[in-house]
C-alpha cells in the first residue's frame, strides 16, 4: 500500500489540468450495455474506478479497449455473454449497481449483487429497484443479489423519487431510453453528470429532455446505436484542486474548469476571502496575503455546495480566523476525516450531521490514515498547508478518484511524492 508524503508551507504557482469526470464516465460506460454498437469516450479520466468498471463490463462479454493512454474508452457490447454483477467487483466499486438498468433494457434479466455498505454510510440500492420496478421490472432480493426479468418487456411510467438520487436517476434514465412508451421521472438529480448522461444517450439516439431540471422525460425507441462523446470535465477534481492554492498560498491556473460545474463551491471559497478568476483557458485561484474568513456550508444536491467537496472545504476551514460550521445533508457518515485533521492540530467538534470548526493559527505534519476518497485527498490538502511533514497511509483510496495527485501538485510546487510502503509500515 502506498502512502504520499507532504512537506508543507510552501506556495503553489503554476497550472493544473482538470480530467474527465469519474462519476460522469461510470455511468457512461455501462449506457454501452444498452447497444450492440461501440460506444466511443473520449476525455476519460485514468483512475482505478473506470478500470473497475472496465473490469465489471468485460465480465459481462463486453470489449473495453483504452486507446491514447487511457484517455479514449471504446466500450463494445456486441453480445452480453453473462447477465451476472458478481459480488467480488460489486463491493469494491458501488457504481457497478449501474449495470442494472441497461443489463435489463437490453437482454430482460440481469443479476446484480447488492452493493454492501461503504465509509461514508449504508448507501441502500432501494431507490434504483423502486424505479425500475415502476417500469415493470420483476425483482428478487436473494442471497445478497438482485434478480431482475421483465419478460413482458418494461413500460414507460412515471416515478417520482422521495429524495434525490444521482446513481438511482442515472439507472431510471438509462433503463427508460428502451422502454415501450414515455417515462416522466420527477425530482430527479440535476448533476452535470446527469446532463452529460442524457447528452451522450442522445447522441445514441435516445428521446429525452428536461435533463438539469427536476423533471426529465424518456420516449422509449427500438434501439440504440453507438456513438462518440466527450466525458464533462470533472468538477469535483476542479473543486479539489481549487482549494489547494487557498490553503497553500500562491496562484494557480485549473485548466478545463469551469464555474458554472461549481457555481456554490466558489461562492462559498469567494466569501473565504479567496480570488476566483475566469481565464481563457479555464479558472484562476489565487490567495491575497490576509486570511482565511470563516464560513458556514451546508451540503446538497447540485446545484447546492456538493457532499464531495465538504471534506476538502473542511481541511481550509480548520485555518479560518473564527469559527465554521458544515452540515452534512447527504450522507450519515462523512467526517471521518475530521479525527485525522485533528492529529495535525485542527479543533473540530462533530455532533451528529453537523461540524464545528474553529480556526487554528497552524496545522503540524502528522502520519494520518485515509479512509475514503475524498477524506484522503482532504488530508493531503490540510498536509500542503501544515508545518513539517504529513503521511497519507493507504492512499489507494486516493487513486480511485484522482489522477497522479502528487505530479499535478508538485508540478505548482508542492513538496509531494508517493512512497511505496511495506503493510506493516501503514498498520
Ligand atoms: C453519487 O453517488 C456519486 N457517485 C457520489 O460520489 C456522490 O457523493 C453522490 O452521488 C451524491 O452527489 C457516483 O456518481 C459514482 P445518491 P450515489 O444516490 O448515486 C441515499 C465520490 O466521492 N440513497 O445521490 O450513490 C444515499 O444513501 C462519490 O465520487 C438511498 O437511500 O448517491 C445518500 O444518502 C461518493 N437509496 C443519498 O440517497 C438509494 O437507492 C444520495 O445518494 C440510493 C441512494
Amino acid at each position: 500500500m502506498d502512502s504520499i508524503l507532504v512537506r508543507g508551507g510552501r506556495a503553489l504557482t503554476g497550472r493544473i489540468p482538470i480530467a474527465g469526470s469519474k462519476n460522469a464516465c461510470l455511468t457512461l460506460m455501462p449506457a454501452a450495455l444498452l447497444t450492440d454498437e461501440p460506444l466511443t469516450l473520449t476525455n476519460a479520466p485514468r483512475l482505478a474506478d473506470v478500470r473497475t468498471m472496465a473490469t465489471l463490463l468485460q465480465s459481462l462479454g463486453c470489449e473495453v479497449a483504452h486507446l491514447q493512454d487511457g484517455r479514449v474508452l471504446v466500450v463494445g457490447a456486441e453480445t452480453i455473454a453473462s447477465h451476472r454483477a458478481d459480488y467480488d467487483i460489486v463491493r469494491r466499486m458501488r457504481a457497478s449497481v449501474l449495470v442494472l438498468g441497461p443489463l435489463l433494457a437490453r437482454e430482460g434479466r440481469a443479476i446484480v449483487s447488492l452493493p454492501g455498505g461503504c465509509a461514508i454510510g449504508a448507501r441502500p440500492v432501494d431507490l434504483h429497484l423502486q424505479a425500475l420496478a415502476a417500469l415493470g421490472a420483476e425483482l428478487d432480493l436473494r442471497d445478497g443479489y438482485v434478480h431482475a426479468a421483465a419478460p413482458r418487456g418494461l413500460v414507460g411510467a412515471r416515478f417520482a423519487f422521495p429524495i434525490v438520487s444521482v446513481g438511482a436517476t442515472e439507472n431510471l434514465m438509462m433503463t427508460a431510453t428502451l422502454a415501450r412508451g414515455t417515462t416522466v421521472i420527477e425530482n430527479a438529480a440535476c448533476e452535470p453528470e446527469i446532463v452529460d448522461l442524457a447528452r451522450c444517450l442522445r447522441r445514441m439516439g435516445a428521446a429525452i429532455e428536461g435533463e438539469g431540471t427536476g423533471t426529465i422525460v424518456v420516449e422509449g425507441v427500438e434501439r440504440l446505436h453507438g456513438a462518440t462523446h466527450p466525458v464533462i470535465a470533472d468538477r469535483i477534481e476542479l473543486g479539489t484542486y481549487m482549494l489547494a492554492p487557498a490553503i497553500a498560498g500562491g496562484e494557480v491556473e485549473l485548466v478545463g474548469g469551469e464555474r458554472g460545474l461549481v457555481a456554490a463551491f466558489a461562492d462559498k471559497l469567494e466569501a473565504t476571502g479567496i480570488e476566483i478568476a475566469e481565464t481563457p483557458g479555464g479558472l484562476r485561484v489565487a490567495r491575497p496575503g490576509d486570511g482565511i474568513r470563516p464560513v458556514d456550508v451546508v451540503t446538497e444536491p447540485f446545484p447546492g455546495f456538493p457532499t464531495d467537496l465538504q471534506a476538502q472545504m473542511m481541511a481550509l476551514l480548520t485555518l479560518a480566523e473564527g469559527t465554521s460550521r458544515l452540515e452534512e445533508r447527504i450522507f450519515e457518515n462523512r467526517f471521518m476525516h475530521a479525527p485525522e485533521l485533528m492529529r495535525m492540530g485542527a479543533r473540530i467538534d462533530v455532533h451528529g450531521g453537523t461540524a464545528t470548526v474553529t480556526g487554528v493559527d497552524a496545522l503540524r505534519g502528522a502520519p494520518v490514515m485515509a479512509t475514503d476518497l475524498r477524506a484522503s485527498v482532504s488530508l493531503i490538502l490540510a498536509g500542503l498547508a501544515a508545518e513539517g511533514e504529513t503521511r497519507v497511509a493507504r492512499v489507494y483510496h486516493l487513486d480511485r478518484g484522482y489522477e497522479r495527485v502528487e505530479e499535478k501538485l508538485s508540478a505548482c510546487g508542492a513538496a509531494i511524492e508517493r512512497v511505496a510502503e511495506s503493510k506493516s509500515e501503514t498498520g
